[in-house]
């Protein structure tokens, strides 16, 4: 079966097509969906409707070991895989809210893997933005002072009880990080694979920059998230049912969008674990 790429955007994100994940991937396929993984960042495979929970964490294992995510509760029988379901009846604000997956972990996740199994018939799109175009387009100054810079993350922000997973994410089974672990990551991480740069801070898991207090970080990570997500560095997922989205937490950030009240949306997620970032 030959396999296409398309790109969806003029900076990341691909369409592949040719694939079925469901009979599990040779090696060739496997090297080519790799490669359009590390040169797109954003993968889009349609058309895998009847692929279960144990081929998705097939797949998913095929770039690395599997994360259990410390504050959301798994599928029953498989705690690597998060149901990230919107019912109809939630008024809560859904989605919404740049992030890079796990950057509150001291080793992130390398990269997330998402299952469309039930979409609003309208809306219910997810946005995505490169983190290596954001840094090629800051000055040379910038980035000699981001050079040095380490920041600082934590759940603490987001799974608190007052946190917005907390208050979004009726539908999951959160539990609560009031004294999450704090890590720091270098602001301008090298991709492990391809040696690009690329900013590493996000506005969800983001506290501020080691060894400056929250006031003097604010006005430089508003500065730098106002970069990062302008559209010339996105690109949009209008997700089908069956749709298998995987994006590289390494150089990337995803927002879902809430445009679809009174509608229900069922997606299924799989996490790589990756590396300490530098
Ligand atoms: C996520 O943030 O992992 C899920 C994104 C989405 O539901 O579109």
């Amino acid at each position: 079966m030959s396999i296409d790429v398309l790109p969806l955007s003029g900076t990341l994100g691909a369409e592949i097509f040719g694939l079925d994940l469901q009979s599990g991937l040779s090696n060739a396929e496997f090297d080519r969906v790799h490669q359009a993984f590390l040169d797109y960042k954003v993968i889009v495979m349609r058309g895998q409707k009847a692929l279960q929970p144990d081929q998705h964490k097939a797949f998913a294992r095929r770039f690395g070991t599997l994360n259990i995510h410390p504050y959301v509760k798994g599928m029953k029988d498989h705690p690597e895989l998060l149901e990230i379901i919107k019912e109809k009846e939630d008024k809560v604000n859904f989605g919404g809210g740049w992030h890079t997956d796990m950057s509150f972990e001291e080793t992130p996740a390398l990269g997330s893997i998402l299952h469309a199994i039930e979409v609003p018939p309208y809306g219910g799109d997810t946005l995505f933005a490169d983190q290596q175009a954001a840094y090629n387009a800051l000055s040379p100054g910038l980035k000699a002072t981001l050079a040095d810079l380490k920041a600082v993350h934590s759940a603490s922000r987001e799974y608190s009880t007052h946190g917005s997973s907390a208050q979004k994410r009726q539908s999951m089974e959160t539990s609560q990080a009031e004294d999450a672990p704090e890590y720091e990551h270098p602001v301008i991480r090298t991709h492990p694979e391809t040696g690009r740069k690329g900013l590493y801070v996000n506005p969800a898991f983001t506290l501020r920059f080691a060894g400056w207090s929250m006031r003097e970080s604010k006005p430089l990570l508003d500065y730098l998230f106002n970069l990062s997500r302008e559209e010339r560095f996105t690109c949009r997922i209008r997700w089908q049912a069956g749709d298998v989205t995987m994006w590289d937490n390494r150089c990337t950030w995803h927002y879902a969008l809430n445009d679809y009240p009174g509608h229900r949306r069922h997606m299924r997620r799989a996490t790589v674990n990756g590396d300490k970032p530098v």
